[in-house]
């Protein structure tokens, strides 16, 4: 892929004045729809610079369509989308990449027949370019020393864990001002999610802001500092994370639903 020069590449926000940063993430009131199918209505929230914010709600409330709608896979119906006081509203996926922010969608994100050291190189060259490749290498496997161990293995082959972690690592590079991440603990051992979830924190120490995606609560919100709850496609709460719970609660009992685990 060649990089067709900057007709009009997002200028990365210069944060001027510590404290007036502007949010990482402005969700805007959003609408979204599959062909006929309405997926989000009239979605508004923010996910403040550097901050956590967890993304809640039960199975097809619509948090994969807000990560989706975010990184450019899908375009809102109306709306605006900004990262970081930037309105990347219908640019390409690959453009709101270059713009700061890194997806790492529901599922793997990785590629299975390539190794896990091909599956970086990969991801760093297209990021940061050949240059940094060794550098950035000795960094991913420093932070997950279990990838190091397995570089030369196919990624198809790892465990589900280990693919999460191969799919942050992937990131890692060039620490994006905005992380989504949807889903990384489904269907991982609770001592493996520990281990994504102490990535996720290094992520965010490093600068990035969070959008975490879950539907298990507690661990998404023991992390975030703040925290929306999606419902049918609307926005039921957007706060501090510790309101969080009880929020849940109330919508799950407004619908006659049990909570998730
Ligand atoms: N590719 C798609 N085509 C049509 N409908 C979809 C598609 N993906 C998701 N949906 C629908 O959109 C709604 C929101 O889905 P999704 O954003 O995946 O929910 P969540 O991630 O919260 O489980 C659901 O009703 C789901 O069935
Ligand atoms: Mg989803």
């Amino acid at each position: 892929m060649t990089d067709s020069t900057s007709r009009s590449t997002t200028t990365v926000s210069e944060a001027g004045t510590p404290g007036i940063e502007p949010p990482a993430l402005e969700v805007d009131h959003i609408s979204a729809a599959y062909g006929p199918y309405r997926a989000l209505f009239d979605v508004t929230f923010a996910v403040p610079a550097r901050s956590i914010t967890a993304l809640l709600g039960s199975n097809g409330a619509g948090k994969s369509t807000v990560a989706r709608v975010v990184s450019g896979l899908l375009p809102s119906t109306h709306g605006a989308i900004r990262l970081s006081g930037h309105d990347v509203t219908g640019r390409p996926a690959f453009k709101i990449a270059r713009a700061g922010m890194a997806h790492v969608p529901e599922g793997r994100g990785i590629f299975a027949n390539l190794t896990v050291e091909e599956n970086l190189v990969m991801a760093f060259r297209q990021r940061a370019g050949r240059r940094q490749v060794p550098e950035s290498l000795d960094r991913a496997y420093q932070a997950f020393p279990v990838l190091g161990e397995r570089r030369k293995q196919a990624g198809g082959t790892l465990s589900g864990g280990q693919q999460r972690l191969l799919s942050l690592a992937k990131v890692l590079v060039v620490p994006p001002h905005l992380l989504v991440a949807d889903e990384l603990s489904l269907g991982l051992a609770p001592v493996v999610i520990e281990a994504v979830y102490r990535g996720l924190r290094e992520i965010n120490q490093a600068g990035t802001a969070l959008l975490v995606v879950e539907q298990q609560v507690d661990r998404a919100l023991d992390l975030a500092t703040d925290a929306v709850i999606l419902e049918h496609g609307t926005v039921a709460f957007a706060g501090p994370a510790h309101l969080a719970l009880a929020a849940m609660e109330e919508v799950l009992a407004s619908r006659g639903g049990r909570p998730p685990r």
